[in-house]
């Protein structure tokens, strides 16, 4: 007898009220699953050589430069993590990406190790990227290309922890890539307080959930903050713990300063809103 198979198509869909269309996301890739895929890895190597950068999977060989560069870059117990034993495992189970310039000198990095729990995710690792070039959305095509090389391995979602104070990653990931924080884990002793976040490998994972911030503030104008929203301050970390333990909102997307509040803000809608669920493979 044929095996009945259930093929999972998404874990959370964020509303369209708040999220931009996919062709504002990716302009011009087509939708179809095969050509999207396709065609988002050749757009991620075209958006990068076009500063001079050469993306790649990363081998055993760049085990020592990885090192000594994430020890650049990651900060006080972070730092202490860092290990070639665990570059070498994470390259075992899972994939790197690495990113060098037209000299050779390694710019970035990001890692993801596959874990065979029900969701079957690519767990994320390790991203950084050289100082002297952020801003220049190469953290943004790191994840976007590190997603790719995950969903062929066959993992159906990507998954992680993001400090809650790491405001920048946290805004490319909830607005730009489109990842919800679904809990939050504030007593792991040497980690700190952080998000887990997920994102489904899907195509409408990846086009449908990019946040546009002028429909956040107009959405904003006419919504109930009591039952559609919360915005928490973003150093409110006792607020973020109450929000996780005592209700059932989850966060999907980052306010900069002034996009509305006078100060940084996490903005939270109600699972029910996301049709969140975890899945089950
Ligand atoms: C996080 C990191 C990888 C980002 O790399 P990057 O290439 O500079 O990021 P990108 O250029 O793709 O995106 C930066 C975006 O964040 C925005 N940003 C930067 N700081 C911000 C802040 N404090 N609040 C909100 N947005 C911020 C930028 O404006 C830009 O958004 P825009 O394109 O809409 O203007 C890089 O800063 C880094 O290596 N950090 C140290 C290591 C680290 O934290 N790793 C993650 C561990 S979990």
């Amino acid at each position: 007898m044929e095996q009945a198979t259930h093929v999972p198509t998404a874990l959370y869909q964020k509303p369209a009220y708040i999220c931009q269309l996919p062709d504002a996301v990716f302009p011009g890739l087509p939708l179809e699953e095969d050509a999207f895929f396709q065609g988002l890895q050749r757009y991620v190597e075209q958006e990068l050589a076009q500063q001079g950068l050469k993306v790649r999977l990363a081998t055993t060989q760049d085990i020592p430069a990885v090192e000594e560069f994430t020890r650049q870059i990651y900060q006080g117990e972070q730092a202490t993590e860092i290990s070639p034993y665990d570059l070498y495992r994470f390259l075992s189970f899972g994939h790197g990406v690495v990113l060098h310039d037209l000299e050779d000198r390694l710019r970035g990095c990001l890692f993801g190790v596959r874990y065979a729990t029900p969701e079957q995710p690519s767990y994320t690792v390790r991203l950084a990227v050289d100082p002297n070039w952020n801003g220049r959305k190469i953290g943004y095509h790191l994840i976007i290309r590190s997603c790719l090389q995950a969903r062929q391995s066959g993992a159906l979602i990507k998954s992680g922890i993001i400090d809650f104070d790491n405001h920048t990653n946290l805004y490319i990931n909830l607005n730009h890539i489109g990842w919800i924080a679904r809990d939050f884990d504030g007593y792991i002793t040497a980690v700190g307080s952080c998000f887990d976040v997920c994102l489904p490998l899907t195509v409408g994972g990846m086009t449908r959930n990019a946040i546009d911030l002028k429909k956040v503030q107009q959405f904003l104008k006419e919504a109930d903050p009591k039952l559609d929203y919360r915005a928490l301050p973003a150093h409110d970390l006792e607020g973020m713990h109450h929000l996780f333990r005592e209700t059932d909102f989850k966060v999907v997307a980052f306010l900069p300063q002034g996009q509305p509040y006078d100060t940084p803000h996490f903005l939270a809608l109600p699972s029910a809103e996301l049709n969140y669920q975890a899945l089950q493979a």
